[in-house]
């Protein structure tokens, strides 16, 4: 991502409400035409190419001064709050925020891999159509880095976890969990269980990964990876299930012991009819 004042660019996840698409398409072509009417640039929408309820809104900044004036305009703040009512909506890029050192190291990694993700947003173009032959044959296809998981040893999310569990802190319960987070721009971010003599105060390692992310300013993912040492899979508990959602979405989980895999999931199944920001 450039990020000089004449390239700001603003990406952002949309998943739309089943049954609210018309409201959604009639917020998203208010909003294109009033970036350009106050001339804070242009914005587009583009749709996922597997999921018809997910886009990807891009804005494209007139400079940084002009995205910040967006953001303060109350006009676009009541389009947004529309948003919010029918959408779960995930900041991926920032075109407000001013270049800092640790952002520019993430870029340089994204600027390696980015070029063989399959999920990289700059691989997306305008929905123009597609032949039916051309389309994936189902939605699973367009998780995760497939270029990077078509080269095993380069992304070993489930190898992270194990490594992560090693740091597990389980004094009371002697169950050592690990897990391994996945960000949208390729970093990998671990997480163990650390038990207290509190009981109730005890983290498990999926929430300590995923809360180690955001706070390193990570806010969109794609898999998380969950180790123990069980012959039986160990699948997140309730609450960590409830954090996954809300701040990661329907991610990928990867369940394994220490020997192997024992199955792939997505969240949405894990946690069907979830409470989440939109029946706020
Ligand atoms: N634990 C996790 O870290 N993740 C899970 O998915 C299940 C449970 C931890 C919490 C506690 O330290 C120990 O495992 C036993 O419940």
């Amino acid at each position: 991502m450039v990020s000089s004042d004449v390239r700001r660019l603003s990406v952002t996840l949309v998943d739309v409400t089943k049954g609210h698409e018309a409201e959604f398409h009639a917020i998203a072509t208010q909003f294109e035409a009033l970036v350009v009417r106050k001339n804070y640039g242009r914005a587009e929408m583009i749709p996922d190419e597997a999921d018809p309820t997910r886009f990807y809104a891009v804005r494209h900044w007139n400079g940084a001064a002009s995205a910040e004036k967006c953001h303060g305009d109350p006009e676009v703040q009541a389009l947004t709050a529309r948003l919010y009512q029918i959408a779960r909506v995930t900041h991926v890029v920032n075109g407000v925020r001013r270049p800092d050192p640790m952002r520019l190291l993430l870029d340089d990694r994204r600027a390696r891999v980015e070029a063989d993700r399959r999920t990289g947003f700059d691989r997306r173009v305008t929905n123009v159509g597609r032949q039916d032959g051309d389309r994936r044959k189902s939605p699973d296809r367009r998780l995760g880095p497939r270029r990077l998981r078509d080269r095993p040893g380069e992304v070993d999310l489930i190898g992270a976890a194990r490594r992560a569990r090693e740091h597990a802190d389980a004094a009371f319960s002697h169950f050592k969990v690990g897990a391994a987070l996945e960000t949208a721009d390729g970093a990998i971010i671990t997480g163990c269980n650390i038990e207290n003599a509190t009981y109730g105060l005890t983290m498990c390692a999926e929430r300590v990964a995923m809360f180690k992310a955001l706070s390193e300013g990570h806010r969109a993912f794609l898999r998380i990876a969950v180790v123990a040492d069980t012959d039986a899979p160990t699948p997140p508990c309730g609450a960590c299930r409830q954090i996954l959602w809300e701040f990661g979405g329907n991610l990928e989980v990867q369940l394994a012991n220490l020997k192997s895999a024992k199955g792939t999931h997505r969240l949405k199944d894990l946690l069907p009819l979830p409470f989440d920001a939109r029946l706020l």
